[in-house]
């Protein structure tokens, strides 16, 4: 079961038949598709749900995520948690492929109630394909889809102090710093060093307005 199909069924029981199912999942295939120069943003496919656990239960892609050293149990709670939260529609999740349709990673966001704030996080699952600027663009789509066709006001992120990617690839697309956070890990009990990051509609429509040709002399 996809995320998508996880929010139908969560949300309509057994009203809604598979039949159904099968076309909505056609109409979402052709509706959402956000194209970029060398990656897209798209669903993530049923077939591709194994590739985003495996990344789930990575060690260093886990520290880098959520900022903690996990690993055994703990690790594969993370990875269980995350992931069912994926797949029953708790977490938006949009696929991140590269130019040949393979996923490369996803985005992820969740809305506050009133839908006017959003708090997203971002995963490069193949960690060959990290500082080729795939991250920066998928952020630059999800900017554009999230202010321009949402109507988002205000995103929101955080991230642990020692990822200094991440940091730089927020920080390119406009993400300015609104404080820091020392955090307890309850699961293992250690301290994760949190940074918060916000952007505004305002600032990001002031920094990409296109240039006004129509006063040239
Ligand atoms: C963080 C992540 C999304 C960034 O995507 P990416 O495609 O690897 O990054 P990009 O190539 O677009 O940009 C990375 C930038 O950081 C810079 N960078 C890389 N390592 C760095 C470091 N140690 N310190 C400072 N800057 C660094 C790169 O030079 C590049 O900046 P530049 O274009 O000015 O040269 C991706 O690496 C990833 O998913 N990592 C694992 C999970 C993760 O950290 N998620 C974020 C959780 S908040």
């Amino acid at each position: 079961m996809d995320l998508y199909y996880g929010l139908l069924v969560a949300f309509s029981g057994d009203i809604i038949s598979f039949t159904m199912l099968r076309y909505l999942d056609k109409f979402r295939k052709q509706a959402f598709f956000i194209p970029g120069e060398d990656i897209n943003l798209r669903p993530v496919r049923r077939s591709e749900l194994p590739a985003i656990r495996r990344w789930l239960k990575d060690k260093e892609l886990v520290r880098l995520a959520f900022g903690v050293e996990a690993e055994g149990k703990v690790l594969d709670k993370i990875a269980h948690d995350y992931y069912h939260d994926v797949v029953s529609g708790l977490k938006f999740v949009l696929g991140i492929e590269d130019k040949k349709g393979k996923l490369a990673g996803f985005i992820r966001y969740t809305l506050r109630e009133d839908g006017s704030v959003a708090r997203i996080g971002i995963m490069i699952g193949e960690k060959q394909n990290w500082n080729k600027g795939m991250g920066t663009q998928g952020m630059r789509l999800l900017l554009k889809y999230l202010f321009d066709i949402i109507g988002i006001e205000k995103i929101e992120l955080d991230t642990a102090d020692f990822n200094q990617r991440a940091q730089r690839c927020f920080e390119k697309v406009g993400f300015k710093r609104t404080g820091e956070f020392s955090d307890v890990d309850f699961l293992q009990g250690s301290f994760s060093h949190r940074i918060y990051m916000h952007l505004t509609r305002d600032d990001y429509r002031a920094e990409n307005a296109e240039p006004d040709n129509t006063q040239a002399k």
